[in-house]
């Protein structure tokens, strides 16, 4: 019965690979969805008019408030996607286009985190971006 584990065992892995590549895809399709008509497909935007999200927001993540700032820009905080489906989406742009800056203490999104920060819309995005870089205290 030497030879029975693994050939036990692939069926299982190929299962497992599947779910985890179901989950990802789902990810990807709401990021098009929501966010591909401004942010472009691999998210590098349309500077100056729309901001890239490719490693520039793991300093942005770093900062006080910075987390909460994701959320509350309109493009996110009036999403169509639900909260937990936003969180994914952000986790996502986070760890595949940011994966260089992003801090190594950084910790996914919850569904939580973002309804508590989505009740809040930003009314002068670009202020606040440039004052939450210049506030100098890194934690
Ligand atoms: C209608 C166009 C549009 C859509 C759709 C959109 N965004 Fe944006 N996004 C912008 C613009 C413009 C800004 C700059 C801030 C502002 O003026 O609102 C921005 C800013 C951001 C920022 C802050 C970037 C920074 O460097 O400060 C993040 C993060 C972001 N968007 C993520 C997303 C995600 C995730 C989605 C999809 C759920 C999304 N956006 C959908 C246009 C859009």
């Amino acid at each position: 019965m030497r030879v029975a584990a693994p050939v036990l065992l692939a069926p299982v892995l190929l299962l497992g690979l599947a779910v985890s590549a179901s989950a990802d895809d789902k990810v990807r399709t709401n990021y098009l969805f929501g966010c591909r008509g401004c942010h472009l497909a691999d998210g590098r935007g349309v500077p100056p008019d729309v901001p890239t999200l490719r490693d520039t927001l793991g300093e942005i993540v770093a900062r006080p408030g910075g987390r909460e700032y994701l959320v509350r820009v309109p493009g996110v905080l009036q999403s169509r996607l639900d909260d937990a489906a936003l969180a994914e989406v952000l986790n996502y742009i986070l760890t595949e286009f940011n994966a260089d800056t992003l801090p190594r203490d950084f910790k996914p999104y919850s569904a939580r985190e973002v309804a508590r920060a989505r009740q809040n819309i930003l009314a002068d995005p670009q202020k606040y971006r440039q004052a939450l870089l210049e506030s100098s205290a890194l934690e």
